[in-house]
């Protein structure tokens, strides 16, 4: 357990560079159980959640070593059942089931857990694999999954385009017998990263980023080395770093057309963003404009940034108002924004957040990982020192969040307890 000591106030500026993106390692890593052999995965991030997946995979008998950037995978003898505390702790090992029951014909997982933005059921995973061929017990706390004809190609189309479960038909499919359809899928950058992962080893994957992808099963997969896609939302976050300091800076490495929601929003209220050779420079206005913003699906705004968007909002001259469309409990860390002085309405879905605050530092706790990562923004706009408790939740998803916000000017501090 530790926390963070933020002394506020203080105006950012340099360069950032950004780290591979977890919500497409944590699948890479899954995905190599489909293979044979030996695999490199370049660009891993060194968060917490990848360690916890090695943990899962290790368990299910994958030789792993992963030093600075390099992570190196050998997928050897597997075996189906997933170990119950770790699969708890991180809902991307449900991302398990599709490969392990194409691969073994069996597998069991914990009912995952993850953060607490809502209920996140699983019912879209579980129908496409039924739809497959599998059987599916559910019992208290695990899903048991078997397809002992192993799993044959179908025409999926879901009532939401779920990113988690488009993963994992896609790799279900990938050595099913015959051809599957996801419609309706997902179109995150993502989905990108693991078609072009299974096609490297082997697979016949294609239409992602679009909403049907179509995958013809093969008989047998190899392995690969690939380089893992920047971390779009971290690059957000450290975009919107700058901003909620008043500050100028770059960010470098990310891919500017996954952001370019975001781009165009931060640009409405008043940023000057500049692009070149893939580095995104901005720089701060002397007053921030409102704005008013709908969490969707991809290419919509994502709710990955809608947190750290709250907290730029209290910075604006005037009233923003914010619908998270996509989880239905991500609001919890608002509470902890008004012990800094936010002005903060909720009706039902939809935030209004009144415009600017002036921010006084506190303690306050993070509850789940974006909302961290607001949290660490409001405290480096507020006047005076912040304490923030629950950074275990930060670093699932950001690696040495303080350090590089330390390089960029920033007065933060991590203290061990
Ligand atoms: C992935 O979660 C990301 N996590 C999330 O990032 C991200 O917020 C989300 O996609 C949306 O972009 C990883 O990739 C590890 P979904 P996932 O399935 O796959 C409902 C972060 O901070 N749903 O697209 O779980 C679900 O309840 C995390 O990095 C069903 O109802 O997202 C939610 O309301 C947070 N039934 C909505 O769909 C299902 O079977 C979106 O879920 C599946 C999902």
């Amino acid at each position: 357990m530790g926390k963070f000591l933020v002394e506020g106030q203080r105006s950012l500026s340099g360069k950032v560079s950004i780290n591979g993106a977890k919500n497409s390692a944590l699948k890479l890593m899954v995905a190599t159980l489909l293979g044979h052999g030996k695999f490199t995965l370049e660009n891993v991030p060194h968060i917490t959640d990848v360690y916890t997946m090695v943990g899962v995979l290790e368990a299910l008998g994958v030789y792993i070593s992963f030093d600075s950037r390099l992570m190196h995978l050998d997928v050897s003898s597997l075996q189906g059942q997933t170990p119950q505390k770790l699969a708890r702790s991180m809902r991307a090992s449900v991302q398990v089931m599709g490969p392990l029951l194409s691969r073994l014909g069996w597998v069991e997982v914990a009912k995952p857990g993850g953060c607490n933005i809502g209920t996140r059921p699983l019912d879209i995973h579980l129908l496409g694999l039924e739809q497959m061929g599998a059987t599916i017990d559910v019992t208290d706390d695990t899903f048991v999954a078997w397809a002992p004809r192993g799993l044959k190609g179908a025409d999926i189309t879901f009532r939401y385009p779920s990113v988690g479960a488009t993963e994992n038909i896609m790799m279900a499919a990938a050595i099913a017998k015959g051809s599957t359809v996801i419609r309706n899928a997902a179109r995150e950058p993502e989905i990108l990263d693991i078609q072009e992962f299974l096609n490297s080893m082997g697979a016949k994957v294609k239409g992602a980023g679009t909403s049907v992808i179509t995958i013809e099963g093969v008989h047998e997969l190899g392995s690969t080395d690939f380089t893992v896609m920047p971390d779009r939302i971290e690059a957000g976050t450290y975009l919107l770093a700058f901003l909620m300091s008043g500050g100028n800076g770059t960010v470098a490495g990310a891919i500017p057309e996954h952001l370019e929601s975001l781009l165009d929003l931060i640009s409405s209220m008043g940023a000057n963003i500049e692009v070149h050779q893939g580095e995104i420079s901005i720089s701060s206005p002397k007053r921030l404009e409102p704005f008013n913003i709908l969490t969707s699906p991809y290419p919509g705004f994502p709710t990955d940034l809608q947190p750290q968007m709250v907290a730029l909002a209290t910075q604006a001259h005037g009233k923003s108002e914010l619908l998270e469309a996509v989880f239905d409990q991500r609001f919890g860390y608002t509470i902890e924004l008004m012990k800094l002085g936010a002005q903060i309405g909720q009706k039902g879905k939809t935030l209004l957040v009144d415009g600017p605050a002036r921010l006084q530092g506190a303690s306050i706790s993070a509850g789940d990982l974006r909302a961290g990562a607001a949290l660490v923004l409001a405290a480096l706009a507020a006047d005076g020192q912040s304490t923030i408790c629950g950074v275990e939740h930060i670093d699932r998803g950001y690696e040495s969040i303080e350090k590089r916000l330390t390089q960029i000017g920033a007065k933060i501090q991590r203290i061990e307890e």
